[in-house]
């Protein structure tokens, strides 16, 4: 392969039709930006340099371009002239440049490696001038056509609105990407002027430069079309963004993934699957996700940033920077926030939601409940509708809960506070003190039972009416007195029972 190759990437246009005020080529499709994917395939190449140009918005292009590729070398295009224009600001800024020369666009998410360096590699091989990467479209309006002679040559590039009626029913594009000899594009750019229809400098002439020179050009059309289209407004970017996430998900489904329904199923481009992993309808798994063998994902999950381990299920769940241990069980209807991290075997289930809360192996949150910057030691199982009270309005606090550990349901945990290992605490216990391992934790008051309220307060009702029933079918006697519930105003405005006169003094 080629040993001295620089490839540009222009970027520096405009992109009205986006009507946004984040720059064309930052749109994002399938977890990167179109100019991410890109300078993803421009980096399998390997080239020796790259060069991005870069004008409009540069201030929010530039810093993203470093981001993707350290080591580029950015040139500055302050008004776009035409990509001839944009090569030759290239050309200045990439200091040495010999050897061969790749133009791309920033703007065509679908393009692979591959294409670029099976192109690179055919122009050195048959010693061209320029090579042009073409493409044979059923609507070729708006792109530059290859003109070919008699003996099918390449002569030209002619733009759509230069050409001929002739020219225009011509269906070999010119994709954008282009091959140049270093030493004949430097020789060339200067001597490209804008007289034409647009008042640009057309990149696109130094074919016929080259032709004039008498200097090898020709064409190598690329099959795959869609992988040098470019999205110019948010249509084309739906629509590509549904191409690529096809795309993705039949790599994945060759690698051994089962996506039961791919129309509804996206994954982005950096998501990693393990084989054997089953994607159910109504998933996204975004950004950087891992999922482990065997593990089951889905219906209706999105996860962005996760890790599932080897055998887990994830059920109807939302998770962000959320690690789920191998062979643990989440959802469904769980709310996993940065920083949950879930050990093997774990379960987080239904109506649960996590935040910086390391949960144990084998540690249970099953029911309703929110668990907020917390540990939980392993094996310990956490009740029904349990609250970690995180926030005392003004900072966060910690509670750790040991190993072991049973905790009754409808608890609040007040932090910060612990529960000891193989501690406990009893049904609608409010933690404010540490909890020493091995003790039983209560904290609500002692239960009183008002004998035969409803009778009295609730006479005539359907409720009076079951206690009624209850007392014959076991033969006791009414407490209160006939002529007492006669009397009592029947469908009063208390909601809570008065207070009994005498009360019964239990577990203090
Ligand atoms: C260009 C080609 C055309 C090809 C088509 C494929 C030329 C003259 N025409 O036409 O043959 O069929 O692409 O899509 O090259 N850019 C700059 N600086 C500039 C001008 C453009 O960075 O001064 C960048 C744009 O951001 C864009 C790319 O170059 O990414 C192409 O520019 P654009 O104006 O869209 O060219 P087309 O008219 O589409
Ligand atoms: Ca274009």
């Amino acid at each position: 392969m080629t040993n001295n190759l620089t490839v540009i990437v222009l970027a520096a246009g405009g992109g009205t039709r986006m009507r946004s005020k984040t720059p064309k080529v930052l749109h994002p499709i399938c977890g990167r930006s179109m100019l991410g994917h890109v300078l993803a395939a421009v980096r399998e190449v390997q080239p020796q340099r790259v060069v991005a140009v870069v004008g409009h918005q540069r201030e929010q292009v530039a810093p993203h371009v470093q981001e993707h590729l350290p080591e580029v070398v950015l040139a500055i295009q302050e008004e776009q002239l035409g990509t001839g224009h944009a090569v030759r600001v290239a050309m200045e800024a990439a200091g040495d440049a010999s050897g061969t020369v790749l133009v791309a666009y920033g703007d065509t998410p679908l393009l692979e490696g591959r294409s670029l360096r099976e192109f690179a590699a055919e122009h050195e091989a048959a010693q061209r001038a320029v090579s042009i990467l073409s493409g044979v479209v059923p609507e070729p309006f708006g792109y530059g056509r290859v003109v070919r002679d008699g003996d099918g040559e390449v002569v030209a590039i002619v733009e759509e609105k230069d050409a001929t009626v002739d020219q225009r029913a011509i269906a070999e594009i010119n994709s954008g990407i282009l091959a140049f000899d270093a030493e004949f594009l430097l020789e060339a750019l200067p001597r490209i002027s804008n007289d034409n229809a647009k008042g640009e400098y057309y990149l696109t002439d130094a074919v016929q430069l080259a032709r004039d020179a008498g200097l090898t050009v020709g064409a190598h059309p690329l099959e795959d079309v869609l992988q040098t289209e470019g999205a110019n407004d948010r249509v084309q970017l739906a629509e590509l963004g549904r191409e690529l996430n096809r795309r993705i998900l039949t790599r994945w489904m060759r690698e051994g993934v089962t996506v039961m329904d791919p129309a509804t199923t996206w994954i982005d481009a950096d998501v990693v699957l393990a084989q054997d992993v089953t994607v159910l309808p109504g998933t996204q798994l975004l950004g950087a996700t891992v999922v482990g063998e065997d593990a089951v994902v889905g219906p209706d999950t999105t996860l962005r940033d996760c890790e599932v381990g080897t055998g887990a299920r994830v059920v109807r769940t939302h998770g962000e920077l959320a690690v789920v241990g191998d062979g643990a069980n989440v959802g469904p209807f769980a709310y996993l926030r940065p920083g949950t991290r879930l050990g093997a075997d774990g379960k987080i289930g239904a109506f649960v939601e996590t935040k910086n809360a390391e949960i144990g192996d084998g540690a249970k949150v099953p029911h309703l409940s929110y668990v907020g910057d917390a540990s939980i030691g392993e094996g310990s199982n956490i009740g029904a509708g349990t609250i970690f009270a995180n926030y005392d309005g003004v900072a966060k606090h910690r509670t750790s809960v040991g190993r072991h550990a049973r905790t009754g349901s409808n608890n609040t945990f007040v932090a910060p506070v612990s529960i000891g290992d193989g501690a406990g605490t009893a049904g609608g216990t409010v933690v404010r003190r540490d909890v020493p391992p091995g003790a039983l934790a209560v904290s609500s008051g002692p239960q009183r039972n008002v004998d035969d309220w409803v009778l009295r307060r609730r006479p005539g009702t359907a409720q009076a009416a079951a206690a009624e029933e209850a007392r014959a079918r076991s033969g006791e006697p009414s407490h209160i007195g006939e002529d007492r519930i006669g009397t009592d105003p029947a469908g009063g405005a208390e909601s809570a029972p008065a207070p009994p006169p005498a009360t019964r003094e239990q577990d203090r």
